[in-house]
């Protein structure tokens, strides 16, 4: 017994749980996932796996991004940047919806998988039918030679190492780098991009790992108190615009994992159509609010929440005094430019949710009725 709790300590290298050391994980596996494809000097990315079905991609009349849970998030990041970058039509789908509802495919459609285990039965059964009708499957995968991995034409490995805590983190961030790098190629080979903008992006993508280190370093203390004052909340709702809105989406699922918190995330501008009604003095309102081209809108919903007594917790660039000044709680991120934001705002969420799962007294390695890989239907 007292070997086999020392034996768990080691695995967890000092730290209380999984979930916590895959957070401080991420610096390494982000710069793990990009180490030798990103290759600045000479202006190139290398995924063999692209150039492995470019041809397809080239004629492709769109992209078809299949997933579950966190990997669909990762997903709703990756449209938003390659619609952005490379002018190509992407849908976003979840496995389960597609795999039932005879979704139209042709030869002509790529088909990108994202799955941190590579065995979830939705997203496996999917594929299988699509590449029945002739589509290009490209996997993004962390578990090498899982069923997806081996099912896929072509693909990218992201190189999280194996993530034991339930909830899903390092595998996120590194699929976000993975899916910038293949957006980013994309762009280049079909010329969408301008040589500077290439640069720009990959040098902000390149400098992702130490904001990240940045967030841990000194974030980490105001995060656990802003997690104990909202610790004994209801409902917490996460907003978002933009490159933003998916992050909102990962960080309600992330708290909503972890401590049971009913947590909804929602696009900013679309509160006004419903969520509002559920502003009172009690709701914390979390706002994904790092600079980007929205951030006066996304300023103007802040103060929408605070006339009506809501609480707002906000994510924000460092040095924007703005936000700061209409929220009530901070959480600073180190600039960055907006298409690269997904892979660092996420991070503070993370550790909020860690932190109230904690204070909560709950098992956050492996919350109740949840499963690491969920290998049935
Ligand atoms: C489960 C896990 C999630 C994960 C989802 C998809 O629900 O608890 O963390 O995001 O499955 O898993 P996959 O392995 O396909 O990424």
């Amino acid at each position: 017994q007292k070997l086999d709790m020392e034996l768990a300590a080691i695995e967890k290298g000092g730290f209380d749980h999984f979930m916590l050391k895959e957070i401080f994980e991420q610096p390494i596996t982000i710069a793990d996932s990009l180490r030798g494809r990103l290759v600045i000097p000479e202006s190139k990315i290398i995924l063999s796996g692209v150039d492995a079905i470019q041809d397809k991609l080239m004629q492709a009349r769109r992209i078809i991004i299949v997933a579950c849970g966190t990997s669909w998030h990762a997903g709703l990041v990756a449209e938003y940047i390659i619609e952005e970058l490379c002018r190509v039509n992407v849908e976003v789908e979840y496995a389960s919806e597609f795999r039932y509802r005879n979704p139209i495919i042709s030869e002509d459609d790529v088909i990108i998988a994202i799955s941190q285990s590579g065995e979830t039965a939705d997203t496996l059964v999917a594929l299988e039918r699509a590449k029945a009708q002739g589509a290009t499957i490209f996997g993004i995968v962390n578990v090498v030679g899982s069923s997806i991995a081996r099912i896929s034409h072509a693909g990218c490995y992201t190189h999280a190492g194996p993530e034991i805590g339930v909830a899903s983190t390092k595998a996120y961030t590194a699929q976000l780098a993975v899916l910038m790098l293949f957006a980013l190629k994309l762009a280049k080979v079909k010329g969408t991009i301008s040589e500077e903008r290439f640069q720009e992006l990959s040098k902000e993508l390149q400098e992702v790992p130490e904001k990240v280190e940045w967030v841990l370093k000194n974030e980490v203390d105001n995060i656990k108190a802003i997690a104990y004052k909202y610790k004994d909340a209801h409902d917490v709702l996460y907003l978002g615009r933009g490159y933003n809105f998916p992050t909102a989406l990962e960080g309600a699922l992330k708290l909503k994992e972890i401590s049971y918190i009913h947590a909804e995330g929602y696009p900013a501008a679309e509160m006004k159509h419903g969520p509002i009604a559920l502003v009172d003095d009690t709701l914390p309102v979390v706002f994904v609010a790092s600079k980007d081209a929205y951030h006066e809108k996304i300023i103007s919903n802040m103060q929408e929440i605070k006339a009506r007594k809501g609480k707002v917790i906000a994510v924000v660039s460092q040095g924007d005094d703005m936000t700061q000044s209409i929220a009530d709680d901070i959480m600073q991120v180190p600039a960055i430019d907006e298409v690269i934001a997904p892979i660092l705002t996420v991070v503070p969420l993370q550790l909020l949710s860690y932190y109230i799962g904690v204070y909560r007294g709950l098992d956050v390695d492996k919350p109740r009725n949840l499963a690491k890989s969920v290998t049935v239907e």
